[in-house]
């Protein structure tokens, strides 16, 4: 500036005063009518530069998938600790290794070439992610079978996806056992991850991998797989039904890759996972987003609210992932002077209550905390990146390239609202609706593998215009006035306890089976200081026939997961539909197991007696005020 005349400096002086004086007023109109706008700014920035990362890697031939990025990592970090695991620590290169030798073992012995689907029957544990990474490396798609489902539900989920393979844990072989004669028919190859497997026909396959060569899987035995190709299938509990197997194909876990890169988490960072991987929310975001950075995965086999902090600090770990229930069992531990002593700088997860979240922060220090929504098959997601607490994202302009509506519902009659010509009606502001989104090119629903009913009976049509079609995601959320979103309840059908989603119909399908059962209701009730619902049933007895509790108890055991039992069963004379025959459930989810609010026979599901008995005072008192544990 020494160079500028007197005049001229005077003229810069002024223009510079003057452009401060129009743009400090613009500065403030930003704040108050727009006033995430930086925020608004860094997330454009953020996804431009995740979309640019996603297109190039898109256009790379041959496909470049999330397995060619492990390959990656492990060419360039091959000691990083890519998985730390009960003690034990393995490398980027041991897991390499030890998938190649999965992968060469699972050729010779059952010939899986690529194109084909191999279910995988595990627990979280190292085992889990290699063989993924093997069946990547053969080509072939994993189905996620969930490891606490049995009997029926077990042979219908691996049924959904085809395969003809079926990798299970030692500790699982007994449950696969139950279930031998419908594989065998199919003509099934079980491989139980065991030395030795007393059950006749089941391949003992830990042997062939230990003598399995390390040496790499040629590409050119995945060389047709395209982004097209499932990838993996994924089992959600959806409205109705047994569960569904949701297909993700490579586009789809490609896009995957940046869950954890675009939150700011760096190779630096130890992921601690601890929700189950064969869920969307472990799987991609603990799994798949740690192979896009290069981070190290502290794996649990499942959550413990007593171990959770010691594991932290223990492993250094920065990051960890939640669903609303882990949150709320750290904040009801017993409070400890340490609680504030770990290097946890960032929470990624969803279903946290405000409630939780305050006290949360209140009671482990300052812990960023990034609350998503998204489902596994759906078409839109919302991304807490400001830090309202509570809300679980906020709708922007990026939300015009997918656009979406909450829409009014009737729960009665388990339906969109609709006007006189046909159309949904959108709710206001601050109103509840079922949250719907467009089905576009660039929002795509890819339905469920086998399943063409199901998939259908998720699109809305004719919501803003005739012709339209969008996807139901079963959600009903709240916008408010500075456009946050609240989550606040799932339609009819499926209610969620300990972070699973119950669908009501499996249940009652499962009761009905029972010989003394006529009709059964189920429906989650709310148990004071527990996210989610609890089941609940209301059935109606056949005529001459008693109730036989005891065999109740073990029928439902035998084919129902622990989180899916009806807790409470109360018997009607008759089950109230509505007039397009659905049953009524507002009125009984109202209701609740309180002895004093229902006058029909109530009982009590007992663990420890294996059978339902009488509920009374003391046990509601007991349940409410956190004596009994449910
Ligand atoms: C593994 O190799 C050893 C030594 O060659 C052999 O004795 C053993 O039977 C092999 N095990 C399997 C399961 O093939
Ligand atoms: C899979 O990926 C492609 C893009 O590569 C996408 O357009 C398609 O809808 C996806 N689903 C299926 C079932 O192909
Ligand atoms: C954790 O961090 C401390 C201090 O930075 C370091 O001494 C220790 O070795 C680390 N532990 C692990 C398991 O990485
Ligand atoms: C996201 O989470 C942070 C906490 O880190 C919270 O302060 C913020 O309000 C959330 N953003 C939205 C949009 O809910």
């Amino acid at each position: 500036m020494c160079c500028l005349s007197p005049p001229a400096r005077n003229m810069f002086a002024t223009s510079a005063i003057l452009a401060a004086a129009l743009v400090a007023p613009l500065l403030l109109l930003l704040r108050i009518f727009w006033p995430y706008f930086w925020k608004d700014v860094r997330l454009a920035a953020n996804l431009l530069r995740v979309l640019l990362t996603f297109a190039a890697r898109r256009r790379r031939k041959p496909a470049y998938l999330v397995l060619d990025r492990f390959l990656e990592q492990a060419a360039r970090h091959a000691d990083r600790p890519f998985v730390v695991f009960e003690g034990a620590t393995y490398s980027y290169r041991d897991a390499d290794r030890q998938s190649n030798r999965i992968a060469n073992a699972l050729r010779s012995r059952c010939a899986l070439t690529q194109g084909r689907t191999a279910a995988l029957f595990l627990g979280n544990e190292p085992a889990f992610l290699f063989a993924w990474l093997a069946l990547a490396k053969l080509g072939c798609a994993a189905a996620l079978l969930n490891c606490n489902i049995r009997s029926k539900s077990l042979l219908h989920c691996f049924g959904c996806c085809g395969a003809k393979v079926l990798i299970a844990a030692a500790e699982l072989a007994d449950a696969v056992g139950e279930i031998k004669t419908s594989l065998e028919r199919e003509g099934v190859t079980v491989l139980v991850l065991t030395r030795e497997c007393n059950t006749p026909g089941f391949v003992s396959f830990l042997g062939d991998v230990e003598n399995a060569s390390e040496a790499p899987v040629p590409r050119s035995l995945r060389s047709e797989v395209t982004f097209r190709s499932p990838a993996v299938y994924i089992y959600t509990s959806g409205t109705t039904g047994l569960p569904k197997a949701a297909v993700v194909n490579n586009t789809r876990l490609l896009a995957a890759l940046a869950v954890l890169s675009s939150n700011g988490v760096t190779a630096e960072d130890s992921v601690y996972l601890n929700l189950p991987l064969y869920h969307t929310a472990g799987f991609f975001i603990g799994f798949i987003g740690s192979i896009e950075i290069g981070s190290t995965i502290i794996l649990r086999r499942k959550f413990s609210a007593s171990q959770f902090w010691d594991d932290c600090r223990r492993h250094n770990v920065t990051v960890v992932q939640y669903i609303g229930e882990i949150l709320r069992y750290l904040c009801n531990s017993p409070k400890k002077d340490n609680d504030k002593d770990h290097k946890v700088r960032l929470a990624i997860g969803n279903g946290l209550r405000a409630d939780v979240w305050k006290e949360f922060l209140n009671r482990f220090g300052d812990i960023e905390i990034r609350e998503f929504y998204a489902s596994t098959e759906g078409n839109i997601g919302f991304m807490n990146d400001t830090g309202k607490i509570g809300a679980i994202g906020r709708t922007n302009f990026l939300h015009k390239l997918f656009p979406y509506a909450l829409i009014k519902y009737d729960t009665e009659v388990d339906a969109p609202v609709r006007d006189s010509s046909g159309l949904c009606i959108e709710v206001g502001r601050g109103e509840t609706g079922l949250l719907v989104s467009k089905i576009t090119d660039i929002a795509p629903f890819e339905g469920y593998a086998r399943n063409k009913e199901q998939t259908e009976k998720k699109k809305v049509c004719d919501v803003s215009k005739k012709g339209d079609v969008y996807f139901n995601s079963g959600d009903l959320m709240r916008i408010d006035e500075d456009n946050f979103i609240y989550f606040q309840d799932r339609v009819g059908d499926t209610f969620r306890w300990k972070g699973e989603n119950v669908a009501t119909t499996e249940v009652s399908d499962i009761l009905t089976m029972m010989e003394f059962v006529e009709e059964a209701n189920v429906y989650g009730v709310q148990v004071p200081g527990h996210e989610g619902k609890i089941g609940m049933a209301a059935i109606t007895i056949k005529e001459d026939e008693e109730p036989d509790w005891e065999s109740m108890f073990s029928h439902i055991s035998s084919y129902l997961p622990a989180y899916a039992h009806p807790r409470f069963i109360r018997i009607q004379n008759s089950v109230e539909v509505t007039a397009t025959f659905k049953q009524m459930k507002v009125k009984l989810v109202e209701a609740g197991f309180n002895p004093s609010m229902v006058c029909d026979p109530l009982f009590f599901l007992n663990d420890k007696a294996k059978t339902y008995i009488p509920m009374t005072e003391d046990i509601y008192n007991s349940i409410v005020s956190g004596t009994i544990k449910l």
